[in-house]
């Protein structure tokens, strides 16, 4: 194995992630930094404030990847950086650090789908965790974030198809955008899960956007529309009598309608023994509980990486790049970062 290891980067969104992983996936360290405050007054992330927190944080976070790892730039064959899909300003940084590095050091670097690394992310181990016994491909895997929300199957490295996608709001997107108008703020998604924890999830009775629908494909707008709707006729003080009803009932409606086209996948495809949750979303309570109790009836062996690697985070990068720089690919200097994945990254 000519590239033992590699120290990787992502910047696509609003999480600075450096990382130091193994061709086995073991990761050595990782240092990240969230932006969550310099965006929660604007209630979203906003590029311009994204792009320019990255530049100041990249530089330290390398520093302290290195120093946790307790290496030295002579112990780095090789830099892995999400190149796409993202947003511009925020992936620029990464590419460009990526660049100067492999110009500077003289080492070959690699521009990595970010969400290739999503759905290999349960391959990852470090001192805490690995994988679960068993599991390998090929297998379906549910990405949902405040970015995404996808169902893919993952045949085998390097070949993903996807069976599903949302038409409109991201399931992350779903979340924070109820949070919002319960007044929970932003990010709500962790705050809508905690709430749920003490109420009825059957007391409201919000729409499972496309459950009976044949395809794979996702909808939450009509949902969060539902929602607005029913919340703009309570009282401030009833809202917040029926705060954890209201997040009980709405949370039960993605989480229904997430495993509902899980399900269908599975049975779609056939053969498949293996399912993955990831993706920011995943940290939900309900989700994880229903899709384990799920998984369970159906036989299947459920992965869900624990949570330093399902949110944006570079080891997901690195564990990529170090498997594509051992089969002999790499970037050239003129490597662009792209808002969109590239034709050839899915199999359609
Ligand atoms: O993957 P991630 O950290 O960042 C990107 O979107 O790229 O995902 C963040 C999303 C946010 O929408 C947040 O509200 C949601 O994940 N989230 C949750 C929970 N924790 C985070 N949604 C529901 N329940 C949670 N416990
Ligand atoms: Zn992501």
């Amino acid at each position: 194995m000519k590239f033992e290891q590699v120290l990787s980067i992502e910047t696509s969104c609003d999480d600075t992630s450096v990382a130091i992983v193994k061709q086995d996936g073991y990761v050595v360290a990782q240092s990240s930094a969230n932006q969550d405050l310099h965006h929660k007054a604007f209630g979203g992330v906003v590029p311009e404030i994204a792009g320019r927190n990255h530049s100041l944080q990249i530089l330290p976070l390398i520093e302290s990847c290195l120093e946790k790892a307790n290496m030295s730039w002579v112990d780095i064959p090789g830099i892995a950086v999400t190149n796409r899909p993202g947003l511009m300003g925020s992936l620029l940084v990464g590419v460009v650090t990526a660049k100067t590095i492999s110009l500077t050091k003289g080492i070959p670097y690699i521009g990595i789908n970010h969400l290739e690394g999503h759905l290999l992310a349960p391959f990852l181990k470090d001192d805490k965790y690995q994988p679960p016994e068993n599991f390998n491909y090929p297998y379906v895997a549910l990405a949902v974030s405040g970015g995404h929300s996808q169902i893919y199957l993952v045949k085998e490295f390097g070949q993903y198809q996807v069976l599903g996608s949302t038409i409109d709001d991201a399931a992350g997107e779903a979340f924070d955008k109820f949070a919002k108008l319960v007044g929970l703020g932003f990010p709500g998604g962790a705050k809508v899960d905690q709430q749920a924890k003490l109420g009825q999830e059957n007391k409201y009775d919000y729409p499972r956007p496309m459950i009976k629908d044949k395809t794979l494909n996702l909808s939450f707008s009509g949902l969060k529309a539902a929602a607005k709707r029913q919340i703009e006729k309570m009282s401030p003080q009833s809202i917040q009598e029926e705060l954890p009803h209201l997040c009980a009932s709405y949370q039960e409606a993605i989480v229904e309608v997430l495993i509902s086209k899980l399900n269908r996948a599975i049975d779609l495809v056939g053969e498949v023994k293996g399912v993955v949750l990831t993706g920011g979303v995943s940290a939900n309570s309900r989700l994880r509980g229903q899709t384990a109790a799920w998984a369970e009836t159906k036989g299947l062996t459920l992965a869900v990486p624990p949570l330093r690697y399902c949110t944006d985070n570079a080891a997901m990068i690195g564990y990529v790049g170090v498997k594509r720089l051992n089969l002999g690919e790499s970037s050239a200097q003129d490597l662009a970062p792209s808002p969109k994945v590239y034709p050839g990254d899915f199999i359609v």
